[in-house]
């Protein structure tokens, strides 16, 4: 068990240093194996949903789809000026968050600044209807400065692809820019001296809906100490903008994916999401059909 686990572990490694390197040739399209789609649950899949059925997820064959441009978002020539001015790659081109973003690289405001690789300020549409607001950068976001781009982040895009959106169409930020050791989650003096660089980032990207990924995010944004399972599901409001609490990518992981009901939960959540900003859920193929 455990030697399978290590396996797993380097295999997931290999296949993360395989997709930077991608991303560095400024591979933007992969295809995805529609075997592994259907061996996931519903919410991951791009396939047949019906949720009359208690574990749906066992009959569904979903259908290939294109993984459109959802690991990661700009340009390959924003990119090359981003190595260029020595920012990290997630500089955005947009002046106003590209100035947040330096602020922050610069920042050492707590000690979360003594021991990350680099910061990750978060990226994507410098105006969306939605975004995602998360813990703090893992491993992964530290050595890439880019947010959601490990196993939680992988989940992550699969549900925006879910939505019928892709991650350059969204914004995807953090709580804390800079990973806190070993993963630990944020202490409230760090979410504190952090939190000023994450109200900026709303003022200006003004999304219609902030989603609040896991308790940590709720915390942080609306100080409010409820659990996370008290709270999804349930609207609430930052500043005028429409909050909605949801469990976080890394709770359904850590799972196991046993717990199905978890992610029928949040589905449900990001289909309130997509009514609230006038969307519906894109119609998903019947195998049937
Ligand atoms: Fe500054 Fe935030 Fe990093 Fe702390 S976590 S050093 S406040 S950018
Ligand atoms: N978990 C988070 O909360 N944020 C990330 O960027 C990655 C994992």
């Amino acid at each position: 068990m455990t030697t399978n686990r290590k396996k797993l572990a380097a295999a997931v490694g290999q296949l993360e240093g395989h997709l930077a390197w991608l991303k560095e040739e400024g591979v933007q399209k992969l295809a995805a194996d529609p075997k592994i789609l259907a061996a996931a649950p519903p919410v991951l899949s791009t396939g047949t949903v019906a949720k009359t059925d208690s574990k749906p997820w066992k009959k569904e064959t979903p259908t290939f789809q294109p993984l459109e441009k959802s690991l990661v978002g700009g340009s390959s020539s924003s990119r090359v000026q981003a190595r260029e001015l020595e920012l990290p790659p997630t500089t955005s081109t947009n002046p106003a968050l590209a100035e947040i973003a330096q602020r922050v690289a610069a920042c050492q405001k707590c000690v979360l600044g003594k021991t990350r690789t680099r910061t990750v300020p978060g990226q994507g549409n410098p105006q969306p209807e939605i975004m995602f607001v998360g813990e703090g950068p893992g491993e992964d976001e530290d050595r890439q400065g880019l947010a959601f781009v490990g196993r939680a982040g992988q989940l992550l895009t699969r549900m925006i692809i879910r939505m019928g959106l892709t991650r350059d169409e969204v914004f995807i930020g953090n709580i804390v820019k800079c990973r806190p050791p070993g993963n630990r989650a944020p202490l409230p003096d760090e979410m504190a001296a952090c939190l000023p660089y994450l109200r900026e980032q709303i003022a200006m990207l003004k999304p219609k809906v902030i989603v609040c990924l896991g308790a940590t995010a709720v915390k942080g944004l609306l100080n409010n100490q409820l659990g996370i399972t008290k709270l999804r599901g349930h609207w609430q409001k930052y500043e005028g903008v429409d909050v909605m609490p949801t469990f976080h990518p890394s709770f359904l992981l850590r799972g196991g994916g046993e717990d199905k009901a978890r992610w029928w939960e949040v589905w449900e959540d990001l289909v309130a999401v997509l009514k609230k900003v006038g969307r519906e859920p894109p119609p998903q193929k019947t195998s049937a059909g």
